[in-house]
C-alpha cells in the first residue's frame, strides 16, 4: 500500500459523454478520478461520490475496473433505496398548496414542522411526532421562507448551507430584475428563489413577475414549492434524482426566449471547480437547445457565487466569467459575515463571477462601491486604480501595490523574492515555491494529467530533475486537487 506521503494528489476524470457504465452512490452517478504517486509508480482510477468529501458522509467507493458480484451490486441498490427521500418529503405539501392557493392572510394559521422527520405536520392525532423535534408558527410568513424554519445542514463538507444576509439576497434579486431578467434558474440559492417566488405572489405595476426554479440536494424545499418550481439535484453530477426532474427544466427552459433567463450559483466551496465548470457547460448547452439560440458558442448569463481567491480556478475552467468586487455576505457563516462582525476586518471573501457586463451591474455607493471610469465597472472605495496594470487590481479590498519586476500589482505587505522571481511574504520558505508545471515530467506546457510521459515510469524521476535543477519537489498543496487527495482515504 501506498502511504501518504508517496502521492501528489488526486484528479478527477470527466469523461465528456455520461457513460452508462458508471457506477451510482446515494448521489446520483459517481465520478472518476486518478490518484498520482510520487516515484514513478503508475498512477490509480477509482470510482468515488461526486457530493461528499467524506468517506464518512459517502462510503461507496469502486476501482475504475474493480468487477463487483451481483450480491455486493444488490447490496448497494438497497443502500440507495433506503436513502431516498419520501415522496412527502420532497413534493408540494397539498395543504399547504390550499393554503396558499386562498392566499388568506389569516395570521392566525397555525403550522408545525417536524425536524426529525423532514415533514410538515397538520395534524398528529396519532401522536406520531410525539418525541420528536418539533417546531410551531403561526401565519403564512415563514411558510413562504423556508429556509428559515429548515435547519441548516451544517455539514461544511457536504451540504454547506450558508445562507445570504438579507442585504445580499436583496442586492441579488434586485441586479437580476433591473438587468430585465424575468427567469431565474437558481443552483443551490434557496434565498434568491425564495424571495421571487415571494414576489410573485405580490403582483405589482412596477415589478414586472419574475419567475425562478430552484435545483438543490437538500429535498425539504420540495415540500413548500409547486411543482415546477423544486428539482431534486445533485450538481456535482448534474443529476436529477427524480425521473420528472429533467422535464421540469425543460419546461422552465421553454418557458424563456433566452436572454430573459439567469443561472445564479453558489455552491458548496470545497467543491471543486473543474467538476462545476463542467456542470455550468452542460446547462449551458441545454439552455442554448431549449431557447433555440443558434450561436453555439453563447453562454447563458450567469453569476456564480464563490469566493475571491478561487479566482485563478474559476478563470482556468471558464475565462469568460470575471470577477466583481461586491462582497457577499452570509447569515451563519462564521467567517463571512459583513464589515460589522470583528473576526473579518476586510469583509466577506465571497464575491460574485459573471458573464454579464460588468459595467451593467452598478454596486450601492452606500456600501461603500464607486465607478472606475477607466476600468468603466464598479469597485469597493479601497481598490485603487493602478495605471501601470491599467485596473484596479486589488482582490481582496485591500489596496495592492505595483511590484515592478512581477509586472503585476500584489498584495500589501509582500517582497519580492529573486531567488523564487516573485513577490512572497518576507519569511516564506524558497524550497517551497509553488512549482506550478506537470508534477510527472516538471514541463509547465501541462499538468500531470496529460502528461505525454505518463506510460514511461522508469524516466519520471531524472525528468524532473533535469526540468526543474531542484531537488525538492515539494509543493504548496493549495491546489484543490491536493486537498482532494487528503480528504479521500
Ligand atoms: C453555500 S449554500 C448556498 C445557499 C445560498 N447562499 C442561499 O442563501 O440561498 C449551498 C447550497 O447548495 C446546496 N447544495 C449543496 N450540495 C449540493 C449538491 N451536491 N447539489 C445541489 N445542491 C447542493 C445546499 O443545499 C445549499 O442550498
Ligand atoms: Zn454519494
Ligand atoms: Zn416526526
Ligand atoms: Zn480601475
Ligand atoms: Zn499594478
Ligand atoms: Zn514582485
Ligand atoms: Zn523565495
Ligand atoms: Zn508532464
Amino acid at each position: 500500500m501506498h502511504s501518504a506521503t508517496d502521492r501528489y494528489g488526486v484528479d478527477v476524470c470527466l469523461t465528456k459523454e455520461d457513460s452508462k457504465d458508471v457506477p451510482e452512490c446515494p448521489h446520483g452517478p459517481m465520478l472518476l478520478f486518478e490518484r498520482f504517486f510520487k516515484d514513478g509508480k503508475p498512477s490509480a482510477k477509482y470510482y468515488a461520490c461526486s457530493a461528499c468529501r467524506d468517506k464518512k458522509d459517502c462510503s461507496f467507493f469502486q476501482w475504475e475496473k474493480e468487477k463487483i458480484s451481483k450480491a455486493r451490486e444488490q447490496a448497494h441498490k438497497e443502500i440507495i433505496e433506503k436513502t431516498r427521500p419520501l415522496t412527502q418529503q420532497v413534493n408540494y405539501d397539498k395543504e399547504l398548496e390550499k393554503l396558499f392557493q386562498a392566499s388568506t392572510t389569516n395570521s392566525s394559521l397555525l403550522w408545525t414542522f417536524c425536524h426529525t422527520c423532514n415533514v410538515l405536520v397538520w395534524d398528529d392525532n396519532g401522536g406520531r411526532h410525539n418525541e420528536h423535534s418539533l417546531q410551531s408558527g403561526e401565519g403564512l410568513n415563514e411558510l413562504r421562507h423556508p429556509s428559515m424554519i429548515l435547519k441548516p445542514l451544517e455539514n461544511v463538507k457536504a451540504q454547506a448551507q450558508f445562507l445570504f444576509s438579507n442585504q445580499a439576497t436583496q442586492f441579488l434579486v434586485s441586479t437580476i430584475r433591473k438587468l430585465g431578467f424575468k427567469k431565474v434558474l437558481c443552483l443551490g440559492t434557496p434565498r434568491v428563489h425564495e424571495k421571487i417566488q415571494l414576489n410573485k405572489t405580490k403582483k405589482s405595476k412596477h415589478k414586472p413577475a419574475m419567475n425562478s426554479l430552484l435545483l438543490d440536494i437538500d429535498y425539504r424545499y420540495g415540500q413548500f414549492f409547486p411543482s415546477g418550481c423544486f428539482a431534486y439535484y445533485n450538481m456535482f453530477n448534474n443529476h436529477f434524482f427524480e425521473e420528472n426532474g429533467q422535464q421540469t427544466l425543460l419546461e422552465f427552459m421553454n418557458s424563456s426566449e433566452g436572454d430573459d433567463m439567469v443561472l445564479v450559483m453558489d455552491p458548496p466551496f470545497g467543491g471543486l471547480v473543474e467538476v462545476l465548470a463542467a456542470t455550468v457547460k452542460k446547462i449551458w448547452r441545454f439552455w442554448r437547445d431549449c431557447t433555440a439560440v443558434k450561436d453555439n458558442k453563447k453562454e447563458m448569463p450567469t453569476m456564480w457565487i464563490f469566493p475571491y481567491f478561487m479566482e485563478s480556478h474559476i478563470h482556468e475552467s471558464l475565462p469568460s466569467l470575471k470577477m466583481m468586487d461586491y462582497k457577499v455576505d452570509y447569515e451563519n457563516h462564521p467567517h463571512f459575515k459583513g464589515k460589522q462582525d470583528k473576526g473579518s476586518k476586510r469583509g466577506s471573501p465571497v464575491r460574485i463571477f459573471t458573464n454579464i457586463d460588468p459595467a451593467s451591474i452598478k454596486l450601492p455607493v452606500e456600501e461603500g462601491y464607486r465607478l472606475c471610469k477607466i476600468c468603466n465597472r464598479y469597485v469597493t472605495t479601497e481598490n485603487f486604480h493602478c495605471s501601470k496594470c491599467n485596473s484596479c487590481t486589488s482582490k481582496d479590498g485591500r489596496k495592492y501595490v505595483h511590484c515592478d519586476r512581477c509586472e503585476k500589482c500584489v498584495k500589501p505587505g509582500r517582497v519580492h523574492c529573486s531567488e523564487c522571481n516573485r513577490c512572497d511574504l518576507p519569511n516564506h520558505d524558497c524550497q517551497r515555491s509553488s512549482i506550478k508545471g506537470c508534477h510527472i515530467c516538471g514541463d509547465m506546457g501541462h499538468k500531470r494529467k496529460n502528461c505525454p510521459t505518463r506510460n514511461q515510469p522508469k524516466k519520471r524521476k531524472s525528468n524532473v530533475h533535469d526540468a526543474k535543477g531542484k531537488k525538492s519537489l515539494k509543493r504548496k498543496s493549495k491546489d484543490s486537487s491536493n486537498k482532494e487527495a487528503k480528504r479521500r482515504k
